[in-house]
């Protein structure tokens, strides 16, 4: 007699039917998940949904789906759910969409059912209006269903483009991500990859040897350090998975859930007042602490972090990829509980200069912003772009070119504060009011020029100099110096002219700038209707 189901299944025996095929999926095969990963150090595919998501609030889809491939005599294995968790779920009550490959079920490597299963999730995703959010830990395209696997990749990548700038897209790589997979990624607005456990190369350490000749190891090609410190192409660097999933939680509290959406507001502490007639009356100890924030001597550094904490709630600010040009810093905050992107140079890091990586880094951070309604704070102390041959082979012209474009181009609230240098090029480029900033702010300690005056004086008075008496020359460059300071190393000439609208207190920065986001907030710019700009990529 077979045991198959019975010729005409009653209703009791269809709904057991369904409790069985359950059990399959989240007991009997959750368990050998979770033998395969943990012995790798990794949680499994469904265990790092539970970890982001509200819980009880996962909505999976697509459980029951299973491949149709017969090549390889895969027809003789179709394990549930195809090696990809998909569903909807939602993180601090609001929606997101999300999939979770697993690597225990062939590898975690796309073939066609798995392409449909993550097409279909982002879909969904784009008509309810919420991010997506991808765990990445496969093979790659499945090599047994052949170019079908490289078709969903595209089709992936397609999604991914028609998402950008509709929904956020946020990427976590928590496993092996190779070949064309990490284009998927790369396409996406945020990568989080976790120490020890991931990989993110295009192409591995067997092929870079035959190809190449070099020998080097899958660390040395796309560890999670490389790519947030080197290549730049991860935005955070976890030290475990729940590092990982933690930070894409507080970088969700920061986002709306689409591009016609607003960002969640959250009431400000009382502490951090702003809306006071009497602004010396809201001063706290960390505003105050501000008048001594720039150092006497041009040459000095201090730590640019230290403002940004004093004028965000709180002191409250999420960095995107840190570890990257820490020249330029990027991330969020929230100003009278709003989020606010915030771009600004670090002197303590080539003294704050803009080259290439900070430049992308910023440019693409800014671009963000604009896509989702973030108003922009840039904050400034920059002594200009970085000079140099190598940087002139590598292409700053072209690649320096995208910050201007992606400040120009933004149309959402911008306000720029001036504390120190604003330099040359890194004047213009840095939130200047001529690419468009609606409020320019400036400390009395700005220096708003060209160059700063020792070089000017090289320059302009060279000649001079030159016929200048030996042992008088220094003496008259330095008061050549100091005519220059006193007349150009200033705000003034910039407000002479309505570059920089108020001159103000360092202490009131907080209280300045909370005041001129609030005046911002209905702002509403047109831009010329077009197919879309031409980026210098
Ligand atoms: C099918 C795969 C697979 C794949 C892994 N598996 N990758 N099955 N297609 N691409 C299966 C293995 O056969 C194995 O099955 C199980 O997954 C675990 O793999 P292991 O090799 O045992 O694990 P590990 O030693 O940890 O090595 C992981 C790995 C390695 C580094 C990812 O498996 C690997 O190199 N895989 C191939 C990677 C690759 O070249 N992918 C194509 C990239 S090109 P069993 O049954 O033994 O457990 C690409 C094109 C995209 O993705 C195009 C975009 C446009």
């Amino acid at each position: 007699m077979s045991s198959g189901p019975p010729l005409l299944p009653s209703t009791a025996y269809r709904i057991a039917d369904l409790a069985a095929r359950e059990e399959e999926v989240l007991r009997i095969a959750e368990k050998h998940a979770a033998d395969r990963q943990h012995t790798r150090g990794k949680l499994t595919a469904r265990e790092r949904i539970d970890l982001l998501v509200d819980p009880g609030s996962f909505y999976e889809l697509d459980r029951f789906a299973r491949h149709r491939c017969t090549d390889f005599d895969m027809d003789a294995q179709r394990p549930y759910g195809d090696g990809v968790v998909t569903g909807q779920a939602t993180v601090d009550g609001r929606p997101v969409c999300l999939f979770s490959q697993d690597f225990t079920v062939l590898g975690g490597s796309m073939g066609e059912v798995f392409g449909e299963k993550v097409l279909k999730v982002m879909d969904l995703a784009m008509r309810i209006g919420c991010p997506v959010i991808g765990i990445n830990d496969s093979g790659g395209a499945r090599i047994q269903e052949g170019v079908v696997s490289l078709a969903y990749y595209a089709e992936l990548g397609r999604r991914n483009v028609l998402a950008s700038g509709v929904v956020p897209q946020i990427s976590l790589v928590m496993g092996p991500c190779a070949g064309g997979a990490v284009y998927t990624p790369a396409l996406t607005d945020f990568v989080v990859m976790v120490d020890d456990i991931a990989h993110m190369f295009v192409t591995g350490p067997e092929v870079v040897a035959a190809v190449t000749g070099e020998n080097v190891s899958a660390g040395e090609l796309g560890s999670a350090e490389v790519n947030s410190e080197v290549s730049g192409n991860v935005h955070y660097r976890a030290t475990d998975e729940r590092d990982a999933l933690d930070w894409v939680r507080t970088l969700l509290g920061f986002l709306p859930a689409n591009n016609l959406d607003e960002c969640p507001v959250y009431a400000s502490a009382a502490h951090d007042r702003t809306d006071t007639a009497n602004t010396e009356d809201a001063l706290t100890p960390t505003d105050l602490a501000l008048d001594h924030l720039i150092p006497d001597s041009p040459h000095q550094g201090y730590d640019m972090g230290r403002l940004i904490r004093a004028v965000v709630d709180d002191g409250e600010f999420l960095a995107v990829q840190e570890r990257f040009a820490p020249n330029i810093i990027c991330g969020f905050g929230r100003v009278e509980g709003r989020t606010v992107g915030v771009v600004a140079n670090q002197p303590l890091h080539l003294a704050g200069v803009i080259d290439i990586d900070a430049s992308e880094k910023a440019g693409r951070f800014v671009r963000f912003c604009d896509a989702f309604g973030i108003p922009l704070l840039t904050l400034v102390d920059v002594p200009g772009y970085l000079p140099g041959v190598e940087q002139e082979r590598a292409g700053i012209i072209r690649r320096g070119a995208k910050l201007i474009y992606a400040y120009a181009e933004a149309t959402v609230p911008k306000v720029t504060l001036a504390v120190r240098k604003a330099y040359g090029g890194g004047y213009a480029v840095m939130g200047s009011k001529h690419l468009g900033a609606d409020v320019n702010l400036a400390w009395p300690t700005a220096e708003i020029a060209v160059m700063g005056a020792e070089a000017a004086v090289t320059i302009l008075h060279r000649r001079r100099l030159r016929a200048t008496d030996e042992a008088e020359r220094e003496a008259v460059r330095r008061r050549f110096v100091e005519d220059y300071r006193r007349r150009f190393a200033t705000p003034y000439a910039a407000a002479d002219r309505g570059y920089v609208d108020r001159v103000i207190r360092p202490a009131t920065s907080r209280i300045e700038v909370a005041r001129a986001f609030r005046m911002l907030r209905d702002k509403r710019q047109e831009t010329p209707a077009r197919k879309h700009g031409n980026i210098p990529l």
